[in-house]
């Protein structure tokens, strides 16, 4: 199977604590992969460490088979366009409109027409559900999970191989969290590319992982499919899914 991540022995410092211990996973091209683990166990700083915003003190980091350590400012940049990020917090840009937020990057690298700017942020808005009447809006004027969609329209907008998604359904409803999830699935089904979600929502994660890891304390407990984990013989992990699952089965 090809590998479009694969993090080896990966140590990062940060502050002068030890955040991220002998960090090792790989994820497969075309899966949904998920980073569980409880608040402050690393989830965030893994995905950081892969578009190249921390340097490892050591171990290895590839994505799309590149070593992120050894690249240049250009070849970064260039790594980074492959990569469609959703922030835990949405990072939308409150005095910019619905569609110029999904278009941003490309408002900031290219010289198009803001008219067919506009349509392009229309074609992905209509991706995740969104339409017309909310292109001249501004974030303020949406709720939560309108946020969260922008957000992943503005990701999928450079057309990544590869989408991170930091928590998508944090404070959201579970009926939405359940439209935010199809929706992973279905943009992974749709362009072929891979996923990476950070969770806590074990439900939600259970329902789209191809497969999970478990953090705690910055040391990977365990990587394996749904079933692997359910039968895991690690009693923390049983522990944590139990607590996040009640009764629900694969
Ligand atoms: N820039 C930073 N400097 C120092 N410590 C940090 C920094 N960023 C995160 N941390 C610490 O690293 C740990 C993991 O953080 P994070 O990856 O955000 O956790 P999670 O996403 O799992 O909730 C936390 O203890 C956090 O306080
Ligand atoms: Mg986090």
């Amino acid at each position: 199977m090809e590998s479009i991540v694969e993090v080896s022995g990966l140590n990062l410092t940060l502050g002068g604590k030890s955040i991220l211990k002998e960090v090792s996973f790989q994820v497969y091209k075309g899966e949904v992969f998920t980073i569980l683990g409880g608040s402050g166990s690393g989830k965030t700083t893994i995905t950081k460490c892969l578009v190249g915003l921390y340097r490892p003190a050591s171990g290895r980091v590839r994505v799309f088979g590149k070593d992120v350590a050894l690249l240049s400012q250009l070849e970064l940049d260039e790594l980074r366009k492959g990569i469609g990020y959703v922030f835990q917090s949405g990072a939308l840009f409150d005095s910019l409109k619905v569609w110029e937020n999904v278009v941003f990057y490309h408002l900031e690298h290219h010289s198009m027409d803001r008219e067919e700017l506009k349509s392009t942020a229309l074609k992905y808005l209509n991706m995740v559900g969104l339409s017309e009447e909310h292109l001249d809006l501004y974030p303020s004027e949406l709720s939560g999970g309108m946020r969260k969609r922008v957000g992943i329209a503005r990701a999928i907008a450079t057309e990544p191989r590869l989408l991170i998604y930091d928590e998508p359904t944090s404070g959201l409803d579970p009926i939405t969290s359940r439209l935010i999830d199809e929706l992973i699935l279905w943009l992974r089904g749709r362009t072929g590319s891979s996923a990476i979600v950070v969770s806590h929502d074990l439900v939600s994660a259970f329902s789209i992982s191809d497969r999970l890891l478990v953090l705690k304390e910055g040391r990977v407990l365990q990587v394996g499919t749904r079933e692997e984990l359910l039968n895991s013989s690690i009693p923390f992990v049983r522990e944590f899914l139990k607590k996040g699952l009640g009764n629900f089965s694969v």
